[in-house]
């Protein structure tokens, strides 16, 4: 009558429930307590049923019209944090694929909207400490404004959840900051033809300093991802040392992200729209006091007005648009992955990425060579197949 499976997809492993048609007889209802908060021992990942599940054998299956949620502990190479899948029904498959459609479209076009704005910005105003604040409080500000006002649910946190946190947005922190003094300093597609190689730090600091160990075609992956960055590199017109190591250093401490939420965050579970607002919070409180210290405000009001100046009064529209569409993307990224499993989410990013190069290059005219637009074909053929390979 029901059949509990198992499946499993890169570092998620689920379990579902399947139903048949029953033979008639006499109504009656099943409880199966035993079903909720099943601690897998054999699987780092847990299954647990939101609700009692009620079975019963009357023509029609009640049971099968429901929606159920299955919450899985599952991360991504991207942004690492305990997941719930929804698990939709056969007749749901349209219409969940149309909403994940939506979260990706719409994920895509903030990502690239917020990519121009800031490149827009610091090409005026070259301040990325401080733009980095800017997008952090935007969000943060957006966020409290809508847990008071009741439009977003308000998060039962305590302060294990923040003690956990506070690695993680370390390296977020540490992650924003360096990848927008990056595009600082050289075009914006060349900032993420080099975070295309996430993938590699990720297998590398497994490897060498947790001692994981991956199957032969993830290592092979690799190849292309590292071979594709390094021949974009050499190959860029516009090539800029700080700008290369800040998505270099972007790309470690995302990875480090991920480990701290892996390993702190487990058993912890709130919606990813406010799993991202608390990270913003936290990193904002981390990156305001670096921020002063490193260019401060000084710099700050005569770079305003310079820009300001140069630009007009849509200046500061645009700075509004990099803060409040940073954290759009960011919020709608951490939306999707409970809709849609940690695969579905890389290969997402790897989308992302094309996306804003190609949209970037052809907004700001970036010079490219045929050999550097090969270099990062490869390197974005590499990360997908990582993505399979780490099936
Ligand atoms: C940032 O500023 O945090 C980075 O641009 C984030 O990049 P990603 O979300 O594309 O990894």
């Amino acid at each position: 009558m029901i059949s509990l499976t198992k499946c499993s997809a890169s570092s998620l492993t689920c379990s579902s429930f399947s139903t048949r048609k029953l033979p008639p007889a006499k109504p009656q209802v099943l409880t199966l307590p035993a079903i909720n908060n099943v601690e897998q021992s054999t699987s780092p990942s847990r299954l647990c049923s939101q609700k009692p599940l009620y079975l019963s054998s009357t023509e029609s299956l009640a049971l099968v019209k429901r929606k159920r949620v299955t919450e899985c502990q599952a991360y991504e190479a991207d942004r690492s944090r305990p997941i719930e899948i929804n698990i939709e029904l056969p007749g749901e498959d349209a219409a969940q694929r149309a909403k994940i459609g939506m979260y990706f479209a719409t994920w895509w076009a903030l990502n690239v909207v917020f990519n121009i704005y800031n490149k827009k910005v610091l090409n005026a105003f070259p301040y990325p400490w401080l733009t980095s604040t800017l997008s952090l409080a935007a969000g943060s500000l957006m966020m409290l404004i809508s847990w008071a006002t009741r439009v977003a649910e308000v998060p039962k946190v305590n302060f294990d959840f923040w003690k956990a946190l506070f690695p993680v947005a370390v390296a977020h922190t540490i992650g924003h900051v360096a990848a927008t003094v990056s595009m600082s300093k050289v075009a914006v597609s060349f900032t993420h033809i080099i975070k295309s190689g996430e993938p590699a730090f990720s297998v590398l600091v497994s490897r060498f300093l947790l001692g994981e160990a991956f199957p032969m075609p993830v290592y092979l992956s690799l190849l292309p991802i590292i071979g594709g960055c390094a021949l974009a590199a050499v190959t860029e017109l516009n090539f800029n040392m700080i700008g290369f190591m800040g998505a270099m250093i972007s790309n470690l401490a995302f990875v480090f992200r991920n480990i701290f939420s892996k390993k702190g965050m487990k058993g912890m579970s709130v919606s990813g729209m406010n799993y991202y607002a608390c990270l913003s919070i936290m990193s904002l409180l981390i990156l305001t006091p670096f921020a002063i210290a490193v260019e401060g405000p000084k710099v700050w009001a005569a770079g305003w007005q310079s820009a300001v100046s140069q630009i007009g009064p849509n200046f500061v529209w645009w700075v509004a648009a990099q803060s409040v569409f940073y954290h759009l993307y960011n919020q709608v990224s951490y939306m999707s992955l409970d809709q849609i499993s940690p695969l579905t989410f890389s290969i997402g990013n790897t989308m992302k990425r094309i996306s804003v190069i190609v949209s970037s290059i052809l907004i700001f005219h970036t010079p490219v060579q045929p050999i550097n637009a090969l270099g990062a074909a490869i390197a974005i053929l590499g990360t997908f197949l990582y993505s399979q390979a780490k099936q």
